[in-house]
């Protein structure tokens, strides 16, 4: 049975405007809206995503929540403090920004931090607890639904930066899965919302693999009526960078243009082979049939069959009979 866990949010909810206080008032935080401005943000949208400042220090935590044992406890239930071996506890977000994270009906459940320069680890994220299933929140989700009336679509990008800086651009349906991969409850959560979904992450090896991953994770997903898309920006850009290039005209231009789940699947499937080759259609037909024998039965998976049909030149009744191979595991 699921726990009460009122003290834990209660808890988190203080600790978020705590931060945001000290965002504002730390005798040491002009550094760190210094960054933010740098970064092209304004006050505004700091306040709408309620990010705040953790001071340098080992303990400030610690001295504003920590008054008794009871309190403590909680505070380390919560991930907000580390203990060593030795038993000692101190603060897990030490001079860095800080990024509540909020569930999909707005109660805070974790935090982010990032460090002010160059420093590593660049980012540190609040470790699982009671309240924070990572694998299934998709940060800025809450901030989406809340600007938009009625959501068209979902965007999901890889970074906190990227949701904010599209967010600072008028791009208000921007989420964020965190360093995680896409999983299938992050599909169900964004179709039970709206019926498309278009994934932009980073313009690098690991941002293309995470697209894969996010096709094979929506492909179960994909009920007649929903649709997944895919924009690929330049090598080296996120959607941070290409937002303050191209501004909110252009980055919304790119989007029109992100390619189809169908697309990605058959020209990837297709790398390597030669579909002019009766091999090379061979060889796609037993490439594409397991992902699209994922889909749910609709029109969408029978013209998923046409067209890998199309493509192979082979009749659909035949494609249909290929013996299935073992489906790849998503
Ligand atoms: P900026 O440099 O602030 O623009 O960050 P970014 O979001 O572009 O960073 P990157 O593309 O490297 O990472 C995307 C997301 O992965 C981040 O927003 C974090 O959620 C996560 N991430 C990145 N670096 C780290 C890290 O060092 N530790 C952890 N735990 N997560 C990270
Ligand atoms: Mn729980
Ligand atoms: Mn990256
Ligand atoms: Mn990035
Ligand atoms: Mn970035």
């Amino acid at each position: 049975v699921e726990q009460n866990h009122k003290a834990l949010y209660d808890l988190m909810e203080q600790v978020a405007r705590y931060y945001q206080t000290q965002l504002r008032q730390h005798p040491s935080a002009a550094r760190a809206v210094d960054y933010l401005k740098q970064r092209g943000l304004t006050g505004q949208i700091a306040k709408q995503f309620d990010l705040g400042f953790a001071a340098p220090g080992w303990d400030n935590l610690l001295q504003q929540f920590g008054s008794n044992e009871t309190q403590r406890k909680l505070l380390l239930d919560a991930g907000m403090l580390v203990q060593n071996e030795s038993g000692k506890i101190y603060d897990r977000f030490r001079d860095r920004i800080v990024f509540p994270i909020r569930d999909q009906r707005g109660r805070v459940i974790a935090f982010g931090g990032r460090v002010l320069g160059d420093d590593k680890p660049k980012y540190l994220n609040s470790p699982e607890t009671a309240i924070f299933h990572k694998g299934r929140e998709l940060y800025g989700l809450y901030q989406a639904r809340k600007a938009n009336r009625k959501l068209e679509r979902i965007l999901v990008v890889e970074g906190y930066m990227d949701v904010i800086a599209l967010a600072q651009h008028d791009i208000s349906y921007a989420t964020a899965t965190l360093g995680t991969a896409t999983s299938k409850t992050h599909l169900e959560r964004i179709f039970r919302l709206c019926p498309e979904v278009v994934f932009c992450f980073d313009g690098d090896q690991a941002g293309r693999k995470a697209a894969f991953r996010a096709l094979e994770a929506a492909l179960p997903a994909l009920e007649d009526g929903r649709q997944a898309r895919f924009l690929f920006l330049p090598e080296g850009e996120d959607p941070d960078d290409a937002v303050r290039a191209g501004g909110r005209d252009g980055f919304e231009l790119m989007l029109q243009q992100a390619k189809a789940l169908e697309n990605f699947l058959f020209e990837t499937l297709s790398e390597g082979l030669d579909s002019n080759s009766l091999d090379g259609r061979a060889r796609l037909s037993k490439l594409a049939l397991p992902y699209i024998r994922q889909m749910p039965e609709g029109v969408y998976q029978q013209l998923m069959f046409q067209e890998l049909a199309r493509r192979t030149g082979l009749e659909l009744s035949s494609l249909m009979q290929l013996e299935a191979p073992a489906a790849p595991k998503t």
